[in-house]
């Protein structure tokens, strides 16, 4: 069946009742201003603005590392076991408002370790979270953990000995943080013993770094998809690549337009990527510092791009739920449900 001929005007609709899943979000990415000063205050912590409203007004970013400036200074006010899971709770609350089934979660371990946050209070917060929207909202979770680029790789394999008493409660590892001058490679050994260890692959390659960064994300630390990878269009080779191989691209879109990836939504090659084969997703990144969760990112790209309908909406769905590391039975539950929601605007239309 296809769902192309739905009209245009049922797509506000679909995108919110579609099943999806979510691949790229940091989830101290979700801390929202509001949450920032409660924790503060809790904490006795002094932040640098005098109040919500200042700290809002400073998301007014350039570049990639004007917003991880902010993005750390936020996370500064994490500091016990239940700090996390706070935070973690009100991003699930807002998942399941934008029918979110599934989601896996990016976390930054040296982030807290460093300012002497153990990582026990880490994980198990973030784990006791993920828990608990399995249990109150049926959303299927689970934890990525993500080695800081710009610190060296001995520092990383320090976080993965930190981490592997909590070996149950992630699944994978990935990296992110300031991407230019900081190649995948650099952390072939670390991603190497990863793998050894069963851990699922992803990396952040191709944002603002160039494509040579996708491909050695591909070869080096041969991860399972890339996250962002926008910039492989400028290598056709790369995109055929990524296109034959179905390698899927966890693209954040709003994040795009914020930290100037693109100038406008208009400019996003999302679409083109789409309908050249590749196995794009769309996902939130840093929701409170870009503007919105999942919802507002589908929203925001259907209103710019008026090449996409309502079977790319589709797609779109089925790809994070083809792309995720969740259980296959899981899998097939959504893809039913998926397609029960197109079915029946396609028969309603009829
Ligand atoms: N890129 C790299 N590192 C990050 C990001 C991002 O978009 N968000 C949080 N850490
Ligand atoms: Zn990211």
């Amino acid at each position: 069946m296809t769902y192309a001929t739905i009209a245009r005007d049922h797509l506000p609709a679909l995108l919110a009742r579609m099943p999806k899943a979510e691949l790229h979000i940091h989830i101290e990415g979700s801390l929202e201003p509001e949450l920032i000063f409660a924790l503060a205050e809790k904490n006795g912590i002094t932040l640098s603005y005098p109040n919500v409203e200042a700290l809002r007004a400073a998301y007014a970013f350039t570049d990639l590392q004007s917003f991880l400036d902010l993005y750390y200074a936020g996370a500064s006010v994490l500091i016990d076991e239940d700090d996390f899971y706070r935070m973690s709770m009100a991003y699930f609350a807002r998942a399941h408002a934008d029918h979110i089934v599934h989601a896996e979660l990016f976390f930054d371990p040296q982030t807290h370790t460093e300012r002497g946050v153990p990582m026990g209070a880490v994980i198990e917060g973030l784990a006791r979270a993920c828990a608990d929207a399995k249990a109150q909202y049926g959303i299927s979770a689970s934890l990525i953990l993500c080695f800081l680029r710009h610190l060296s790789e001995e520092s990383a394999f320090d976080t993965l000995e930190a981490a592997l008493p909590y070996r149950a409660h992630f699944i994978g590892v990935g990296l992110d943080s300031g991407e230019r001058g900081n190649p995948p490679e650099k952390f072939s050994r670390v991603f190497a013993k990863c793998r050894a260890l069963g851990l699922r692959i992803v990396a952040h390659a191709g944002e603002e770094g160039p494509p040579a960064y996708i491909e050695s994300a591909l070869d080096v630390l041969q991860v399972e998809r890339i996250d962002h990878g926008v910039r492989c269009s400028e290598d056709t080779k790369l995109v055929q690549r990524l296109a034959a191989t179905r390698m899927p691209l966890t693209v954040c879109p709003l994040s795009n337009v914020k930290l100037c990836v693109f100038k406008t939504m208009q400019e996003h090659n999302l679409a083109t990527l789409l309908h050249a084969g590749l196995c794009i997703t769309i996902n939130s990144d840093d929701p409170a510092y870009f503007g919105g969760y999942l919802l507002t990112n589908f929203k925001a790209v259907f209103e710019a791009l008026p090449q996409l309908n309502a079977q790319d909406a589709w797609q779109l769905a089925r790809n994070s739920i083809d792309a995720s590391f969740a259980p296959e039975a899981d899998k097939e539950c959504w893809r039913a449900a998926l397609d029960q929601v197109f079915v029946d605007r396609a028969l309603a239309n009829a």
